[in-house]
């Protein structure tokens, strides 16, 4: 299949494109570059030997996106890009509606005159908010969202569900990621945040190789066996395999539907820590600090909607996916730029 991966030089899109390229399919990339590195994209045509397309723009231009329907025959859109930070969004929420929106609606509106009707869209756990029942299942989704970077998320959800009921030509698969963390075995694409790492295993592995002194483990006395936040760590090789099962998936069923891509398996931060001791065999410098404003004492996946419709399960642990990040953070301590 030709497929379209919007945001496909971003952490998820350049593992699930480096996927989609071993698996025989043909790769159409567009990115505005805001958020990664065309490094990213060089060392999968390296890994996979296999060339595809570059468009480098915004998905809000919708003059691009025509052309890129022209251009090429595409079968269907993996949607990766937009903008990912919670905390950011709270501060500057008309970029996040703008991008993550806006974005969304301009690119389903290219697909429909193209005639282009299969989209598999990036969303996130953080849809579920805070929620004391675990594991969560696709239907546990609160009246309102917590962040406006989760409101857009679930926003683009449903108005790929109305387009759904509009016309029954639309096949659309959202997958709503955990906490994704790892890389690819070679240790040659990864995680590149730019500036402070918003998230634990990007900060974490940061200390380990000694560009930031400690860890901030963002409190102890959360309701949780160690006191510390509890959540699904998910290897991005699974993400990357739950696309192929779900692009896989539309080409045999349309309408809308909606899966978690987790492991089903909580981790609190102290037992990422350990694990991560583990693998680097030396200790991470760290400290407890108060709690971050905004985040829930536990989140873990119920899977099991994709392993029955998709065929899809996560097969690799907390240990595969810190060894593999680690490998990737130790083999380039500046991330793609050396
Ligand atoms: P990322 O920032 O690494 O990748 C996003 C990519 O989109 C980047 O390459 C960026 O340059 C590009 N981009 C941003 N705005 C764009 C625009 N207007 N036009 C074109 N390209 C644009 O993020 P990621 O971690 O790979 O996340 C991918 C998707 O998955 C995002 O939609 C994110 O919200 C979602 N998601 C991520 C996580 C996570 O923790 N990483 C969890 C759940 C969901
Ligand atoms: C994990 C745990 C923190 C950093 C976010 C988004 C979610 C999704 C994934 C995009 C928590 C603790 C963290 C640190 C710490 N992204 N922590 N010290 O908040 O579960 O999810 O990323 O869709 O939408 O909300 O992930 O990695 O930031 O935090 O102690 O320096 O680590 O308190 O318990 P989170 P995270």
């Amino acid at each position: 299949m030709k497929l379209l991966l919007t945001g496909g030089a971003g952490y998820i899109g350049s593992h699930v494109l480096l996927s989609c390229l071993e698996a025989g399919h043909d790769a159409i990339v567009l990115d505005d570059f805001s958020n990664s590195s065309r490094e990213a994209l060089t060392r999968v045509e390296a890994l996979t030997g296999r060339h595809f397309s570059l468009y480098e723009g915004d998905i809000r231009d919708a003059t691009m996106l025509e052309q890129i329907f022209k251009d090429n025959k595409i079968d269907a859109v993996l949607h990766f890009a937009g903008l990912k930070a919670v905390g950011e969004s709270v501060q500057k929420p008309l970029d996040y509606y703008d991008v993550n929106v806006g974005g969304s609606v301009t690119l389903a509106k290219a697909m429909a005159q193209a005639g282009v009707y299969r989209v598999v869209f990036s969303s996130t756990a953080s849809v579920y908010g805070d929620q004391e029942k675990m594991p969560l299942t696709e239907e546990n989704v609160p009246g309102e969202a917590a962040s406006p970077y989760a409101r857009t998320k679930r926003m683009v959800e449903q108005v790929f569900e109305d387009l759904c009921i509009s016309d029954q030509r639309w096949s659309v698969a959202i997958l709503r990621y955990f906490n994704p963390v790892g890389a690819h075995p070679s240790g040659q694409i990864g995680e590149d945040p730019l500036g402070e790492p918003a998230n634990l295993a990007p900060f974490a592995m940061q200390v380990a190789v000694g560009r930031r002194q400690s860890l901030a483990v963002f409190g102890d006395d959360y309701p949780t066996p160690d006191g510390t936040g509890v959540r699904d760590y998910i290897h991005v090789m699974d993400l990357a395999e739950g696309h192929l099962a779900a692009v896989n998936f539309l080409t045999k069923n349309s309408g809308f539907g909606v899966w978690n891509l987790g492991t089903g398996r909580g981790h609190s931060v102290l037992d990422v820590v350990r694990e991560l001791e583990n693998i680097t065999g030396k200790p991470l410098p760290k400290r407890i600090a108060s709690r971050r404003p905004g985040d829930t004492a536990q989140c873990w996946a119920d899977p099991s909607r994709a392993a029955t419709d998709l065929g899809w399960k996560a097969k690799r642990g907390l240990s595969d996916m810190l060894t593999d990040h680690w490998r990737w953070q130790e083999q380039n301590p500046k991330g793609y730029n050396k």
